[in-house]
């Protein structure tokens, strides 16, 4: 079986993996990393949306072994000292969520949005998750946290009223 390396959350991990594992099941059977759900396994719903070498991908539609020597950032490495990220702050404070299971990929794929740009629009944040699908329909409030997490990110800090 081919061996790769693959560092998750800051963590370097050394495995065997069969040819046909996919990310997905590498980070939650394997590493324990549940954060991260199985939607579709089919590259539809996006909840298995992780950071990928800095970028967003859909971890059910990447192999295991195309992730050798790549830097995998899940839900769960997104806090940092024990701090959750600015998104997950504003997911939080907007209550962007209500079964909670495409919350992760959400956070996942704004983050990675901000990155080109750090001041959408909400038409820019709808279009930006547009691969991400929330079945319980709350697109508002998640449409309202990403702009929340936005402005936490920039510094701006946000207007309650
Ligand atoms: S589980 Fe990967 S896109 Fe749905
Ligand atoms: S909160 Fe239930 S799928 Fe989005």
């Amino acid at each position: 079986m081919p061996r790769i390396t693959v560092t998750v959350d800051g963590i370097v991990y050394e495995e065997e993996v069969e040819p046909r594992l996919l990310l997905v099941h590498l980070l939650r059977d394997r590493l324990g990393k549940t954060g991260t759900p199985v939607g579709c396994d089919t590259g539809n719903c996006g909840a298995c949306t992780v950071m990928l070498d800095g970028r967003s991908a859909k971890s059910c539609s990447v192999l295991a072994v195309q992730a050798d020597g790549s830097d995998v950032v899940t839900i769960e490495g997104l806090a940092r000292n024990g701090r959750l990220h600015p998104m997950q702050e504003a997911f939080h404070a907007e209550h962007a969520l209500q079964c909670g299971y495409c919350t992760p990929g959400m956070i996942m794929a704004a983050v990675d949005l901000l990155k080109d740009d750090p001041d959408p629009s909400d038409e820019a944040i709808r279009r930006g998750l547009e691969g991400n699908l929330c079945r319980c329909t709350g697109y508002c409030n998640i449409v309202r946290a990403v702009r929340r997490g936005a402005q936490e990110m920039s510094g701006e800090g946000v207007r309650t009223s």
